[in-house]
């Protein structure tokens, strides 16, 4: 059967359609080639455009002035968008930086922006290699065989941000399973319930987790991140109760669901791409190409939005004040026009100038760090790798957001 175009723009809004990367990119390629700036008006959600060409995406980033990340920073569906509204108003939504435009957009990155820089982000990774090893060690003491997407791959970033934000090793699991309740909103298993009530009591839990940490670094202060976000001044104030919590929220939710998802699909790609795997064993200082590659390839982030402050012709299409348009990170990073063979994965690609971190002022705060991470891990991985194979059937996570393997069950030897 043939996909129509407007098939192909709803499946943007489906998050069973990111669960299977076939349906995805088969649409993605589709929109690409007949109707790349796509009006979607789907059921349940209020009308975007579907933006999926590279070159589009960096024009829309870079117009920050005229398309802003408030009042819809991404997609939700028709009801939530009204509640967000609605809490927005009352002063009780979520505001992380990602829900933010200039002049207030500036000032509050600034606050972390000081800890993502390189200098600090090369100081934490003996730290980093420390964890990194030990998630190794752990594959061992798995026997040869476990589910690296739940057993590894979604413990590691988790630990770093926990040490970045100086919190105790004992709250692990209760970040980890908040976070996927946070980010899985869409997926039967990792979801807490399905209705908005349950999915604010998600966020709630967050924020009565990190007001507390709030409070326990005002009275004592130490120099880590959670230090400088609870003792940050704006305009000779501190921030307030629910800009304090969402910092928290977008650093220990923004660090952690992506890179793992970036470190579970490198390895499926190198076991599905034995070649490649030979290639980077061969040649270690592929690494840092290798680790971009895996990012487009993944990527971790299936969209963002932003609203039109006034008309706008892109591609020759209208898009009016008001409305809304969908940057497709997946579609962008497989664009035809930009990537030779994009559908190769290529540890040595370069230039590879992929969109998976965004662009422009909001640019992936955990670049820096993400990088790190993913090398680290796969730098000690692999010279003890001997073999690995899939030991069973990977599963995607069905989500319209941050997504990538929830499950990756493999069979290897390990020196
Ligand atoms: C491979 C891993 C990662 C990917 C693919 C990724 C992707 C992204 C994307 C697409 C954005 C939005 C950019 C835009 O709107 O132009 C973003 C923003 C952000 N990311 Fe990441 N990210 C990753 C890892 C991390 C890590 C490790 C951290 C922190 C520990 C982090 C923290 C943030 C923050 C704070 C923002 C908001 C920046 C702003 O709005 O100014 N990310 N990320």
């Amino acid at each position: 059967m043939t996909l129509t175009v407007d098939e192909a723009g709803l499946a943007l809004a489906d998050p069973k359609a990111y669960a299977d990367d076939r349906r995805l990119h088969e649409a993605c390629a589709l929109l690409r080639r007949e109707s790349p700036v796509h009006r979607v008006e789907g059921p349940g959600y209020n009308p975007f455009w579907a933006v999926t060409k590279h070159a589009d995406v960096l024009e829309i980033e870079r117009e920050h002035t005229l398309f802003l990340n408030a009042p819809r920073p991404l997609l939700a569906t028709a009801e939530m968008d009204e509640l967000n509204r609605t809490r927005a108003e009352q002063g009780i939504a979520l505001r992380t930086l990602v829900h933010m435009d200039d002049p207030d957009h500036r000032v509050v990155r600034a606050i972390g922006a000081d800890w993502f820089r390189p200098r600090a982000m090369r100081a934490l990774e003996p730290r980093v290699r420390e964890l990194a090893r030990r998630y190794v060690d752990r594959m061992v003491g798995f026997g040869g065989e476990c589910d690296f997407a739940r057993q590894v791959a979604a413990h590691f970033p988790l630990y770093v941000i926990l040490s970045l934000l100086g919190l105790p090793e004992s709250d692990f699991d209760r970040m980890l399973k908040l976070t996927q309740e946070l980010f899985g909103g869409d997926d039967d298993e990792l979801q807490r319930g399905a209705s908005n009530e349950e999915k604010l009591e998600v966020l709630m839990d967050f924020f009565a987790y990190f007001k507390d940490l709030t409070e326990a670094r005002r009275a004592h202060p130490t120099d880590d991140l959670a230090s400088a976000i609870a003792n940050a001044e704006v305009d000779g104030k501190p921030l307030n109760d629910f800009d304090t919590a969402s910092y928290y929220v977008i650093v220990a939710t923004a660090g952690h669901d992506t890179t793992s998802a970036t470190i579970a699909g490198g390895l499926q790609a190198l076991i599905e791409h034995p070649d490649q795997l030979d290639r980077l064993r061969a040649d270690p200082a592929l690494m840092p190409l290798a680790v971009d590659e895996m990012i487009r390839w993944v990527t971790p982030v299936k969209e963002f939005m932003r609203t039109a402050t006034r008309d706008y012709e892109l591609r020759g299409t209208t898009i009016r004040e008001g409305e809304s348009v969908l940057l497709s990170y997946p579609s962008a990073n497989r664009d035809e026009d930009v990537f030779d063979d994009p559908f190769r994965f290529d540890v040595g690609r370069d230039p590879n100038k992929h969109l998976a971190f965004g662009f422009g002022v909001h640019y992936c705060l955990g670049a820096a760090l993400a990088r790190i991470e993913v090398a680290a891990f796969f730098e000690e991985l692999l010279p003890r790798l001997r073999s690995i194979e899939p030991a069973g059937t990977p599963e995607n996570i069905a989500t319209t957001f941050v997504g990538g393997l929830k499950s990756l069950p493999v069979r290897y030897s390990l020196a």
